[in-house]
């Protein structure tokens, strides 16, 4: 392809060579957020790599970052096409599909408003502050019990999926309207999925890059598409049941209330009737597949990391028992009296930047950034996990501390410090679930630690190196010991 020419004055962003056909894919196969992050250190954090023959511009710094998707954020809003996104949701998915023109926007507002009413909205009918914290508490606390019974029965066995299926009831619970048993094999096969699905839709998959591995044969791949398929057709079968029932004056949940919206005449600024009823309906599909894994994930490296620290684990457990106590149940409106319980979940999410790149960008039109010339159509990687260990950001970045977001008294969480922690993107794409994942994740670890204990089994290593991929995780562990931290009540 020929690349436009550079206007005069401008640069073309540095970069390694690379070599032909293959560009710098060698180099970027193995945990591409620690081989971009280091190549930013020679040449910046505006710099060109090349995958097989495609140039992508890849983003280092919080400043910079923050020049792009904030301060330029029209011109840095576009996602590219890639094939691997043609196959989520049907290549119909609001969140990874090229556009970003009007029926984006709309589409991105509708499914805001959606995910609103039925998550922290003030609830009328439920003695919860919101919906939300009804469906996290009754997780939570089942959880607490069905661990506990674990450890009798089991005595092994791998954490992360529990915590996958508990989070995807509470997004079922909002987008469907029902919640699943942990042992529905349906449900299990479709959230239960380890890298499956993040280890080609992360940045840098080289069968998005070059064309040629598409006609291979490859294993990831076919788990990709099936694992799509099947996804796609357990949405589609519970919005045909809603169909069947919708009832207008009786909205049930985030699926009826896009079905609304449907049935609506004019929604939104549909002026060319391009927002279909498909693209709206496929929003679920957007929020349940969104909803599930991030959080999940992040509930996985919290309790990793409490199992690892248990002078941190007890700190968190001291504050709970002072600020709560144990006769009732963390609440959301306790987040802002537990500093050192939310100083840790920040520093989970910067140590373990388990979303190491956000979804790939794409330029709408030419620009220049930080003196570079950029065209029109690039593909754009925003290296999060680069922003979360840089050295000239954090002291001793590779260090698992809490304490580095509080004020020097550690009553109070410093917010300068806070807004440097890089997770869910920022500007025009940012995450739409970002309040909601921030407080499942709250809700949920403090309900867990509130009742029980986390150990490491003595003796037995653990490796948590994460796996590279749209989300990361670390390699199933089955060392994990739980205990009830206080005897429970006897029924009365
Ligand atoms: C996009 C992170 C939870 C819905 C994103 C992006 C990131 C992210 C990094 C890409 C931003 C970009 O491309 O610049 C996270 C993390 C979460 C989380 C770390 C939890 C800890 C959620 C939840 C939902 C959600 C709970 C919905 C229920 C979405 C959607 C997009 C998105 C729809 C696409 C936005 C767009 O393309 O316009 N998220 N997310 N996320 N997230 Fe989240």
């Amino acid at each position: 392809q020929q690349r436009p020419a550079v206007p005069e004055g401008l640069r073309r962003p540095p970069g390694p060579r690379g070599f032909p056909v293959l560009g710098n894919v060698l180099e970027l196969r193995k945990d591409t957020h620690l081989a971009l992050a280091r190549l930013s250190r020679r040449y910046g954090d505006v710099m060109e790599v090349r995958i097989g023959s495609r140039p992508v511009l890849v983003l280092s710094g919080l400043d910079t970052i923050r020049q792009a998707l904030v301060r330029q954020a029209e011109d840095f809003m576009g996602r590219p096409d890639l094939p691997s996104f043609h196959y989520i949701a049907n290549g119909q998915s609001m969140t990874f599909s090229p556009d970003s023109g009007h029926v984006w926007k709309a589409l991105r507002k509708l499914a805001q408003s959606a995910l609103k009413s039925f998550s922290i909205a003030p609830s009328p009918t439920s003695s919860s502050t919101c919906l939300l914290e009804e469906h996290v508490s009754k997780e939570a606390e089942y959880l607490v019990t069905k661990f506990l019974q674990l450890m009798e029965d089991e005595k092994r066995f791998d954490l992360s999926r529990y915590l996958v299926v508990s989070v995807a009831n509470v997004i079922c619970a909002m987008c469907f309207g029902r919640r699943y048993e942990h042992d529905d094999q349906e449900l299990l096969s479709l959230v239960d999925i380890g890298n499956d699905f993040g280890e080609v839709a992360g940045s840098g998959h080289p069968a998005d890059f070059i064309p040629v591995l598409r006609y291979l044969p490859s294993r990831t791949m076919e788990i990709f598409k099936d694992l799509n398929r099947r996804f796609n057709a357990f949405v589609q079968r519970i919005v045909q049941e809603h169909y069947s029932s919708f009832d207008k004056e009786h909205i049930r949940d985030i699926t009826d209330s896009l079905i609304g919206h449907c049935q609506e005449k004019n929604v939104g600024d549909d002026s060319r009737g391009q927002l279909s009823s498909e693209k709206i309906i496929n929003i679920v599909n957007d929020l349940f597949g969104a909803g599930f894994d991030t959080v999940a994930t992040a509930l996985s490296w919290s309790l990793m990391y409490v199992a690892l620290y248990p002078d941190i684990q007890s700190k968190i457990q001291e504050e709970l028992d002072q600020r709560i106590g144990r006769e009732r149940r963390p609440r959301l409106s306790d987040r802002g009296s537990l500093p050192y319980t939310e100083a840790f979940i920040l520093e989970m999410f910067r140590h373990s930047s388990f979303v190491p790149f956000t979804i790939p960008h794409s330029t709408t039109k030419a620009t220049v950034l930080n003196g570079y010339f950029i065209p029109k159509g690039t593909c754009v990687f925003i290296n999060q996990w680069q922003v979360n260990h840089d050295e000239t950001l954090w002291k001793e970045p590779s260090a698992f501390k809490p304490e580095r977001f509080l004020n020097a008294a550690g009553t109070e969480l410093n917010r300068t410090e806070s807004d440097k922690v890089l997770s869910f993107g920022l500007g025009k794409r940012r995450c739409i679930g970002e309040t909601i994942g921030r407080w499942e994740i709250f809700l949920f670890l403090t309900t867990l630690l509130q009742q029980l204990r986390f150990s490491l089994r003595p003796g037995e290593p653990v490796d948590i190196t994460p796996q590279y991929g749209l989300t990361m995780k670390y390699k199933r562990c089955e060392s994990f010991r739980i205990e009830q931290r206080f005897p429970a009540k006897a029924a009365p």
